[in-house]
């Protein structure tokens, strides 16, 4: 089935609560809009009252009035989520009255909403930059029990003359967010990615940690964190099925798999690839995106505490739709 005809059917079936900060901005009131239309989720639209509706009316949407609004210099608001991010904050210097004024931060107070339970995931990023909203999520929702490295994963939908991965899909990470994992990191990456891939993709995961050796063809202290990186992942999922360090055509192609890493369970058949560090996870899904025509749906934020994607500056009404059904799906339990 349809990636998203899939997502959208489970979305649909387990209304979650998606917080918007950027809830006045047109692109972001139309796919709220459409979102409420389709039933697919619950919308928070942080910002005025005023300004969102009359946008709204401007452009003939006509479901906004489903939508929560929430006012971030509203006293009421800030009362009660400003304590929270002290208590959050308070061992880091910050003070109740920084509190108070950060917490009308529309990016820090969709994370504090996530916190406290009113919202199950945030989307944001189509005017604020990636740092900004991933240091918030940082900062308020904090990592998942037993992870302390947030990354990135990419879904890559393949066209059907590729014939890798399952039912048409790599999963790709880090691409957006560690620029120098460690074995640990690295570990963990691998792990929330297999996570990712069996949670939003639907595929049963098979894990290559990619190097530029295939199990001792090359000797460097790069590919000794790749093999360091396996074994911790190992240790943190037992059932996981993972290998590494294998090059790229070792862990997708069989019949090299089969040549350089006999006895491999992964190597020829791996769906999730995980890269040695973001220069090559970027670079990678971005080529493979351009050069082979690859659909690239992500970053999928992965090992917070709880779902918060971050949009491209430049995403248009139906990106942040799609991103909204994927937030969705990823606060499924
Ligand atoms: N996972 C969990 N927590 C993290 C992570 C992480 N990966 N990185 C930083 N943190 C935490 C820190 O522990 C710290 O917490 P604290 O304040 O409670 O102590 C907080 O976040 C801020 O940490 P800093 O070290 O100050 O982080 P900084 O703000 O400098 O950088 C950032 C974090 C923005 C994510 C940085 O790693 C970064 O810029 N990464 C690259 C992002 C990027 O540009 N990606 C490419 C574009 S995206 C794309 O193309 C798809």
């Amino acid at each position: 089935m349809d990636l998203f005809v899939r997502l959208t059917a489970r979305a649909k079936d387990n209304t979650r609560r998606i917080v918007l900060p950027e809830g006045d901005e047109t692109r972001n009131i139309t796919a709220a809009d459409n979102i409420l239309a389709d039933g697919l989720a619950d919308i928070i639209l942080l910002g005025k009252r005023h300004d969102i509706e009359t946008k709204a009316e401007e452009l003939g949407l006509r479901h906004i009035s489903q939508a929560t609004i929430v006012e971030p210099d509203d006293p009421a608001v800030l009362d009660k989520y400003a304590p929270l991010l002290y208590e959050l904050r308070k061992k880091k210097g910050m003070t109740p009255e920084e509190a108070r004024r950060k917490a009308a931060d529309v990016l820090y107070l969709g994370a504090l909403m996530v916190k406290a339970g009113d919202a199950d995931g945030m989307v944001s990023g189509a005017i604020h930059s990636t740092g900004d909203v991933l240091r918030a999520a940082f900062q308020v929702i904090k990592t998942a029990p037993g992870i302390d490295t947030v990354s990135g994963a990419f879904l890559m939908l393949l066209p059907d003359h590729l014939p890798y991965g399952e039912n048409g899909i790599l999963v790709f990470a880090d691409c957006a967010v560690v620029p120098e994992p460690d074995a640990r990191q690295l570990a963990q990456i691998a792990v929330c990615t297999a996570n990712t891939a069996k949670t939003v993709a639907g595929i049963d995961p098979r894990v290559a940690i990619l190097s530029f050796s295939t199990k001792g063809s090359a000797k460097h202290e790069r590919v000794d964190k790749v093999i360091e990186a396996t074994r911790i992942a190992h240790e943190m999922d037992p059932d996981l099925q993972i290998d590494g360090e294998l090059q790229t055509d070792a862990a997708i192609v069989p019949t090299v798999g089969a040549l350089k890493a006999p006895g491999s369970e992964i190597a020829g058949k791996a769906n999730v690839l995980v890269f040695p560090s973001l220069e090559v996870g970027n670079i990678a899904y971005k080529l493979v995106q351009r050069l082979a025509g690859v659909e690239a749906v992500g970053p999928l934020l992965q090992g917070l505490a709880a779902p918060v994607s971050d949009l491209s500056r430049g995403c248009s009404a139906s990106d942040i739709y799609k991103t909204i059904v994927m937030t969705a799906n990823q606060s499924i339990k």
